[in-house]
């Protein structure tokens, strides 16, 4: 590394404080080495280690001498890698790239950032070690995050920054490293620009709070940003390594705190992504999702959401996020940061704004240039306000999105948007035009354009001469126990409605087939979609109700099965989280969380995640991958924001349906969820989400709608809460009515996991599949005493063969196994063809390999295998068994042809040894299929090698 002047002072520096540590001062200059810290690929690093370095650390072997006297260049301190280091990095990984595109420059003065190499930066806080990569939960992701230090190290070692090396080497050293009042002291002495890491983790099934140290800064946080500035600090530059959104308006009280960048939480590659956009190597272009208040207390939602554990009032109606601040707080009194705002390193100027009324569009054009001086990409939006007319309306809705290309200085682009007048419309819920119908008031609509929702400028007016009926609907889920709602005088009105709830009953179109003369198998139906009808006819009602619940994965790691019928020969799918990556044993990348990828705002990029998750879902046998989650940033407390994309459902549904695209032209089905109102995590299986209807068709619909009309996701996902009173995943209203009959919706609806409804009641609604698994009793008394008609379960499961015909899979779906007469071929027990349940587990031996694993008596795993010459061979198997338990028969073409009487024991569940016991075969030229049956418990396998017997 080059030394410069700069450097040279820094290391002298640092040699005098290394000679005073070994003099007994509390220091933590130390050169330690890899072994010292132990793995690099440690998650979880104990203290004590770090506690014994600490102790030990006391020779500095590379340091100068102290009668040095500067002749020679003293050595720079070798940063040790923060203990979080990456499994493996790829400078131009997606998630890297998705990462720092999503994140958000909320202030930036003085030219804080981009940091550059004359500057010399110390970083501190939480996030320098344990960077938060996602949320937790079913949206988290088994993977290690880099951690900032080892992204500024990267920088440092680039010649990018100048790095206090006394800092970076102690949060090296030790995992859970706190800079004390000397060592901020120092820092502040000898760095120009201090960044300072806040971060927050949430996760599904609790809550965020109000509090110090969630929503607001605790107080170490506020102590350590006194202590900055009180120790003279000029620059500090913040970084939240957050979920959702928190408190600002403390940060903004200290002028020293020159910028602010909004990390959220940014994924596996997180640490190089934040440092990426600090040096400028990524000029950030990410604009907000949701309104930053000035208290928590600003947001309408505060006031009910907590109120009770039973039920959440959204009372505040269609007034949520910007849609209300932009109504009732136009002078932004309330609002630090706003919706869509985002700063960049450069400029942007708007020009040629064109407006036109096309075939029932408005379709609006800008021209954006970079004026600045680094190239940059700039997201443009497009909103409209529309008259208030007799329903009222919001100040303003976002209605269009548009994002350039990078942008060198000088160079311009032209973005279109385009918009649906029937798009304007409004649900009217209680009849003021006319009732069950959307509206779209006569008046004036104006149309702005701008670079957030406060700065826009008029584009044009389109003029409505009357009011229009835009779609006549019926009544569904009305707001039955919502006592009042927020108009846009600020007034309130009672919603209430004495609408019924009709019983749930059979209801099918269907007339059923007669049983076929010959048995059809599932595969025929690829060739023969015809004979669906005939095929449906031989499976008994269990069958029928079977596939109706979920089964056990064959993926280990996953979240469950679907399909499986061996008799008829119907595969299983496999599903997985979601929306972080793929979330199983062997785990894919893991990206960004879905706020941080929305505030990208780019359709493109979300694409581009998708296309990723595709291919990894692919290799890894993902079929369903369960995501994007599309409920809305209604209050910013909810324990589960940091999946769901925004307070806005425009923006939610145009993104989601991007990535929708992308993994299911991957071949990888989507199940979008929790559909709907899932907006509040305590509580979750027993709270009622009180809502009007209209607030619940504009706001928390619109989303799915949007996804279905532009996506068409092959799953949905019904959530855990009620709506107005009725359990989502037993709503025929919502299931049957909104989204199949008046959305037109042809996919499979599966409930949350565990939830606590009846699988009859669920499929008489419209719900298609129990997940994870159910209890088939109430169904089939629920047939058997007539509630449940075949009709009904035969739409089910029809639905559900569809999904499996989607995926293109037949029951022996995968390798044909290639067995070679020279030599000996071994090939992994989970590359079977079928299994019917049993599980599937890391080997902890063999790299990255799987075992198969819960290989109970009744489990049968099939292989199809490829003999190229007749003869005799050889099988052996790789095994682990604590007891040397584990039988099994062994069927050729279904013609038994020998058995494995395990009786070794290997010591234990992952202790593995080739069974000494051989089986001999006799296999003619051709493919076969192999069926292991176990007869015993008690074994996991890992291999299978045949040798030929010349
Ligand atoms: C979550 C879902 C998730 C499912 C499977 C549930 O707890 O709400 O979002 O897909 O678990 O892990």
């Amino acid at each position: 590394m080059k030394i410069t002047a700069p450097l040279r002072i820094i290391a002298l520096i640092l040699s005098l404080l290394t000679l005073s540590f070994s003099s007994g001062c509390a220091s933590n200059y130390v050169n330690i080495t890899e072994d010292e810290l132990g793995s690099k690929f440690t998650n979880d690093p104990s203290p004590s280690d770090s506690a014994t370095e600490d102790t030990e650390a006391t020779d500095n072997t590379d340091a100068p001498d102290e009668d040095d006297g500067g002749e020679t260049a003293p050595e720079q301190p070798e940063i040790p890698d923060s203990p979080r280091a990456p499994l493996y990095t790829d400078s131009l990984s997606i998630s890297r790239a998705a990462a720092s595109e999503g994140m958000v420059l909320l202030k930036n003065e003085d030219g804080a950032l981009p940091l550059t190499y004359d500057d010399k930066v110390a970083v501190i806080g939480d996030g320098v070690n344990k960077l938060v990569g996602g949320g937790g939960g079913s949206g988290s992701m088994p993977v290690a995050t880099v951690s900032l230090l080892n992204g500024m190290k990267t920088k440092h070692s680039e010649e990018k920054i100048q790095l206090n090396a006394e800092l970076a080497v102690a949060y090296g050293k030790d995992y859970n490293y706190a800079p004390s009042q000397d060592d901020l002291k120092r820092a502040v002495e000898t760095s120009d620009k201090i960044v300072y890491t806040i971060t927050r983790s949430a996760g599904e099934g609790s809550d965020r709070t109000a509090q110090e140290g969630d929503y607001y800064l605790s107080r170490n946080e506020i102590s350590t940003l006194k202590s900055l500035v009180d120790l003279g600090a000029e620059e500090i530059i913040v970084v939240l390594n957050v979920g959702g959104v928190i408190d600002t308006t403390r940060l903004l009280a200290y002028p020293q705190v020159k910028a602010i960048l909004l990390a959220w939480q940014p994924g596996q590659y997180g640490g190089d992504a934040i440092a990426d956009v600090l040096v400028g190597d990524v000029n950030p272009s990410g604009k907000l999702v949701d309104t930053f208040a000035k208290s928590y207390d600003d947001y309408p939602s505060s006031e009910n959401f907590s109120e009770s554990g039973g039920y959440v009032n959204y009372t505040e109606d269609i007034f949520v996020g910007y849609r209300y601040f932009e109504t009732f707080d136009p002078g932004y009194d309330k609002v630090n940061f706003e919706f869509g705002f985002g700063l960049s390193y450069t400029e942007f100027e708007y020009s040629n704004e064109k407006f036109d009324i096309v075939d029932g569009k408005i379709e609006v054009s800008v021209r954006v240039t970079n004026v600045g001086d680094v190239t940059g990409m700039e997201s443009v939006q497009l909103y409209f306000s529309a008259p208030q007319g007799l329903l009222g309306k919001t100040a303003k809705q976002l209605c269009g999105f548009a994002k350039t290309y990078g942008l060198a200085p000088g160079d311009s682009q032209t973005l279109r948007m385009s918009v649906d007048i029937a798009d304007l419309a409004s649900y009217d819920d209680v009849g003021k035009v006319k009732k069950s119908a959307y509206v779209l008031e006569e008046g004036e609509y104006d149309f702005f354009i701008g670079s957030s929702v406060k700065n826009v400028s008029l584009v044009g007016t389109y003029l409505n001469n009357d009011t229009v009926i835009v779609e006549q609907l019926s009544e569904q889920l009305p707001a039955r126990l919502l006592e009042k709602r927020l108009l846009a005088d600020g007034t309130y009105e009672n919603v209430y409605s004495d609408y019924q709830i009709e019983p749930l009953t059979s209801r099918s179109d269907r007339e059923c087939a007669s049983k076929p003369s010959e048995k059809i198998y599932f595969d025929e139906l690829y060739e023969s979609p015809e004979l669906m009808d005939s095929f449906l006819a031989q499976l008994t009602p269990e069958q029928l109700i079977r596939l109706c619940y979920g089964q056990t994965a064959s993926l280990a790691g996953g979240t469950g099965a679907i399909g499986d019928c061996f008799e008829y020969s119907i595969p299983k799918i496999e599903t997985a989280d979601g929306p972080a990556g793929l979330r199983i044993t062997d785990a894919g990348t893991a990206f960004p969380i879905g706020t941080l990828l929305a505030c990208s705002w780019s359709s493109e990029l979300l694409a581009k995640v998708g296309e990723e998750i595709a291919k990894e879902a692919k290799e890894k046998g993902v079929d369903i991958w369960l995501a994007p989650a599309l409920n809305i940033h209604r209050d910013v407390l909810c324990g589960r924001n940091f999946e769901y994309y925004s307070e806005d459902p425009y923006l939610t549904g145009m993104l989601a349906s991007a990535i929708t695209t992308a993994v299911q032209e991957g071949g990888v089905g989507v199940c979008i969820k929790h559909f709907v109102g899932n907006e509040k995590e305590v509580n979750r299986n027993s709270s009622d989400s009180r809502m009007s209807e209209r607030a619940l068709r504009e706001i928390y619909l619109r989303p799915f709608q949007i996804a279905i009309e532009e996506a068409d996701p092959w799953m949905i996902m019904s959530s855990y809460n009620l709506v107005n009173g009725v359990e989502t995943a037993e709503s025929y209203s919502l299931l049957t009515e909104i989204l199949r009959n008046e959305w037109g919706y042809e996919g499979v609806v599966c409930t949350d996991w565990n939830n606590n409804t009846e699988l009859y009641r669920e499929l008489l609604a419209g719900n298609d599949v129990k997940m994870p698994t159910a209890n088939a009793a109430n169904a089939i008394s629920a047939y058997n005493n007539g509630t449940l008609t075949r009709a009904v379960l035969e739409d089910h499961a029809e639905r559900i063969l569809k999904l499996i015909m989607k995926l293109n899979k037949t029951l022996y779906s995968r390798n044909t196994i290639e067995i070679s007469s020279e030599e000996s071929t071994t090939f992994k027990s989970v590359d079977f063809s079928y299994t019917n349940g049993g599980g599937q587990e890391k080997c902890e031996d063999i790299d990255g390999t799987l075992n198969t694993t819960y290989n109970d008596a009744g489990r049968e795993i099939f292989y199809t295998i490829n003999v190229n010459r007749s003869g005799s061979y050889q099988l052996k198997v790789r095994i682990a068994s604590p007891e040397g338990k584990g039988a099994f028969d062994i069927y050729a073409d279904d013609v038994l042809v020998g058995a494995f009487r395990n009786t070794e024991s290997t010591g234990d569940w992952q202790v593995w040894k080739e069974s000494s016991e051989v089986l001999t075969l006799t296999l003619a030229e051709g493919e076969h299929i192999l069926k292991l049956r176990f007869t015993e418990n008690g074994m996991n396998f890992n291999t299978l090698t045949f040798t030929p017997i010349d």
